[in-house]
């Protein structure tokens, strides 16, 4: 089948068995190109608790489908491939949490939505990397466990000096691979570029980034820029996003890979299969998913 067909047959399957797709930025642009949605984390969230439609097709990583199916208990999640993975979500443990819960009395445990269901379980509030900020200065607490990413829980610290942070050491491996050192050839071969960073990034590149946001906020900032060419820190599906809303100006990436492997395992083969079989449903046990959904209704309530 050509992608045309494959797309065409996509797009009668979802009507035919009431389905939406949902997929992140990150994905590969065919496969955008045929999502009813794409967006950041958390716009995605949001959505996953709006759409009407009885099953959800997930075109991301398995901590969306996750949170997705964690929000919606009566929907059928399923998703392209369930190996689909963020590695950054398994970079705490529980017992880390319970340990800091011990010594710290009064900590606030703020999880990245980029975790696994039984992390959210311990925590005490989600967090996305467009809403942190607004979330973290809202809490009460003065002390903040923030895990799993080191990089975005010091980035979101820098701008709160008045609360303590207790940091862990999860990383993304694809937004560490982002060196200064590239940045800064990067900015010397386009110096009329501005540099627009995920804040996943490490602090050195934040340092010398002329944006920081979330995927959406980055393709925003650069729709709304009157720049015309920008350096893109952050995984390369965000190039469909940004050149299908600004075609005349252009985007440079600092290396060539920067790509997230999990997100690309979502392709427009196993997207037309996951429609035809409805297998690769994502389900949790409903005890976990209880103890899931307390911080993430807590995130979406922070955030509004
Ligand atoms: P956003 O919240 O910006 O969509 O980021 C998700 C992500 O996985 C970044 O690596
Ligand atoms: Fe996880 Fe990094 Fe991929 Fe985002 S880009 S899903 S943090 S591995």
């Amino acid at each position: 089948m050509t992608n045309k067909e494959i797309k065409d047959r996509i797009n009668q399957l979802k009507k035919e068995k009431d389905a939406v797709i949902l997929a992140h930025y990150y994905v590969d642009g065919e496969i955008q190109s045929v999502a009813d949605y794409v967006g950041d984390s958390y716009a995605l969230s949001k959505l996953a608790k709006s759409v009407g439609q009885q099953t959800i097709v997930f075109c991301g990583v398995s901590f969306m489908g996750e949170s997705a199916k964690i929000l919606n208990p009566d929907k059928k999640v399923v998703m392209p491939d369930t190996k689909a993975d963020c590695p950054m979500a398994h970079m705490v443990s529980a017992e880390a949490i319970e340990k800091v819960r011990k010594c710290h009395e009064d900590v606030a445990v703020v999880c990245y939505v980029n975790s696994t269901a039984e992390i959210k379980a311990h925590a005490d509030v989600c967090v996305t990397s467009s809403n942190a900020l607004k979330i973290v200065r809202a809490l009460p607490n003065k002390k903040i466990f923030f895990i799993p990413d080191n990089n975005l829980g010091r980035y979101i610290a820098a701008q709160v000096p008045e609360k303590e942070f207790i940091f862990n050491d999860g990383y993304c491996p694809i937004h560490k691979e982002i060196a200064k050192e590239d940045v800064l050839k990067a900015r010397i071969a386009h110096p009329e570029a501005e540099v627009l960073t995920h804040p996943e990034c490490v602090m050195d590149v934040l340092g010398i980034s002329d944006y920081i946001g979330s995927t959406s906020e980055i393709i925003d900032y650069a729709t709304k820029s009157e720049k015309k060419e920008f350096i893109i820190c952050t995984e390369t599906g965000v190039f469909y996003e940004l050149e299908m809303k600004n075609p005349e100006k252009k985007f440079y990436q600092v290396m060539p890979d920067q790509i997230c492997p999990g997100m690309k395992k979502n392709t427009l083969e196993n997207l037309l299969k996951v429609l035809e079989t409805l297998e690769g449903t994502v389900d949790m046990p409903e005890q976990l998913r209880l103890q899931a959904k307390a911080p993430l209704e807590k995130m979406l309530e922070l955030a509004k």
